[in-house]
């Protein structure tokens, strides 16, 4: 087990930060390069232990990834994924370990779905608690054939799961997905590259569209428009082609850079190299609806993602305000409303953060986690089913605390981040779970003039 400790900050960050290879897009090189017809090189790939769960997946399954050992070392990746072919994997040999990593899991039970071979996926006990009948459903309505593990609650399927070898085609469907998930919308269209006909996926509300670009950028017929995905194989000879995949850096990551600028006080940071796809913006959004200026520069639209450099400069934390985060702009900053809450702590007003009930399986229960964690520092938060409101403090400095990240990588960072706005030190416990998406994220944060440590509990 390890800590971190982290101290209040005594000068403002300056400094560009690198950030890792976004996690989304990883998981999909790997996936979607493992079905090219040939060597896919993968530059800038995400090296957390989610992705590299993926990585060992794919490698087991045929499709060797070079460098495999010196992934877990490496900051600056490049790989390269041998694709064999959509019809080119085989059997693993043994159970294919997940990890922490939901998206793996879901992602790759759309692409065993349809594979000749059985397998079966499992993960580490925070995975093993979150549900997987949200892809059974509609995997199964296509013809696949996955079982798993009874848990918590009665109407659900856990893992382990286990994907019986398909016995013919799988059909194609057209699936509405009850709740805002690009891991459902991803799995069905990994089963659909081997449906017959149409699959035709359609979300409540837009979420991460990157499956469907890298597949319309390796030659799918794929066609995405308006929160509608669908896949037409009809006259397609099955054949994806990509000499190079470019995972750019992660928002996800980066905003945990941004928001320790804002509370820490900044001269100026920069992350470089950053995914600014709509879809995972929604921070962004949130910050400029809080009185947070973040400048985006060096656009580049070149790949299927579009890229920037965000910066941020003095005076930009100098006068928040509450907000509301709710509907699209929630699905849009899913992942970043731990970071966010604590920005709203920081705050003139009250912040209120509607729905989200996706939160709560998470990693964590984050909706819980994250009204643990303010509640440490000292904040008042209420606690709703589907979000919380936090009654910011306008400035008035956190309580130091100590906060369990209850092993959940994003309420660790945001834990630490929120250290640097503490009267005193601020310790978090169990922050192993960083490493599955961030890596050296205390070195990135040193950079900057954080003083951080590492501690062994
Ligand atoms: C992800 C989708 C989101 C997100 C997760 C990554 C993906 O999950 O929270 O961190 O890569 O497809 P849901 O699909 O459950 O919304």
């Amino acid at each position: 087990m390890s800590a971190f400790v982290v101290e209040p900050a005594s000068r403002p960050l300056l400094g560009i930060a690198t950030v890792p290879g976004d996690k989304s897009i990883s998981h999909r090189a790997l996936l979607l390069g493992a079905l090219c017809r040939g060597p896919v090189r993968i530059r800038g790939l995400g090296t957390g232990e989610d992705n590299r769960c993926t990585a060992h997946a794919v490698h087991a399954m045929g499709a060797h990834v070079t460098g495999l050992a010196e992934l877990a070392a490496a900051r600056d990746v490049e790989l390269t994924v041998r694709g064999v072919g959509l019809r080119g994997l085989t059997a693993p040999g043994r159970d294919i370990d997940c990890g922490n990593a939901g998206t793996a899991m879901r992602l790759l039970c759309g692409l065993l779905a349809a594979q000749r071979f059985d397998a079966t996926l499992f993960g580490d006990p925070s995975l093993t608690r979150r549900p997987m009948r949200r892809v059974i459903d509609p995997l199964s309505q296509m013809g696949a054939r996955i079982t798993g593990a009874a848990g918590a609650k009665a109407s659900e399927i856990y893992p382990p799961l286990r994907v019986a070898a398909a016995r013919g085609p799988l059909a194609g469907i057209d699936y509405r997905t009850p709740v805002a998930s690009a891991q459902i919308k991803s799995a069905v269209l990994l089963a659909g590259l081997y449906a017959e006909g149409l699959t035709r996926v359609t979300e409540p509300g837009a979420t991460r569209d990157h499956t469907e670009r890298m597949l319309a950028h390796m030659g799918a017929p794929m066609r995405a428009k308006d929160g509608v995905a669908e896949l037409d194989t009809r006259g397609w000879d099955g054949g994806l082609d990509a000499e190079i995949i470019d995972v750019p850096a992660d928002p996800s990551q980066a905003a945990f850079v941004l928001a320790a600028a804002l509370l820490a006080g900044v001269e100026r940071v920069t992350v470089g190299h950053v995914c600014v796809n709509h879809t995972r913006t929604g921070f962004l959004d949130v910050l400029a609806n809080m009185n947070v200026l973040v400048e985006r520069e060096s656009m580049q639209e070149d790949g299927p993602e579009p890229v920037a450099d965000l910066s941020m400069s003095r005076g930009a934390g100098d006068d928040l305000r509450g907000s509301t985060v709710a509907g699209e702009l929630t699905v849009r900053a899913i992942d970043e409303l731990p970071i966010l809450a604590v920005v709203a702590a920081r705050a003139r007003g009250v912040t209120v953060f509607r729905d989200a009930a996706e939160l709560r399986v998470k990693e964590s229960d984050r909706i819980a986690t994250t009204c643990t964690m303010l509640r440490a520092l000292g904040c008042e938060v209420e606690e709703a089913p589907d979000g919380f409101s936090v009654q910011g403090m306008a400035g008035q400095p956190f309580r130091p605390a100590r906060i369990d990240a209850a092993g959940d990588h994003r309420i660790a960072m945001a834990g630490a981040v929120a250290g640097l706005a503490a009267s005193g030190p601020v310790r978090i416990d169990d922050v192993a779970c960083v490493d599955t998406s961030f890596p050296g994220f205390a070195g990135v944060l040193r950079g900057l003039g954080v003083d951080i440590a590492v501690v062994a509990a």
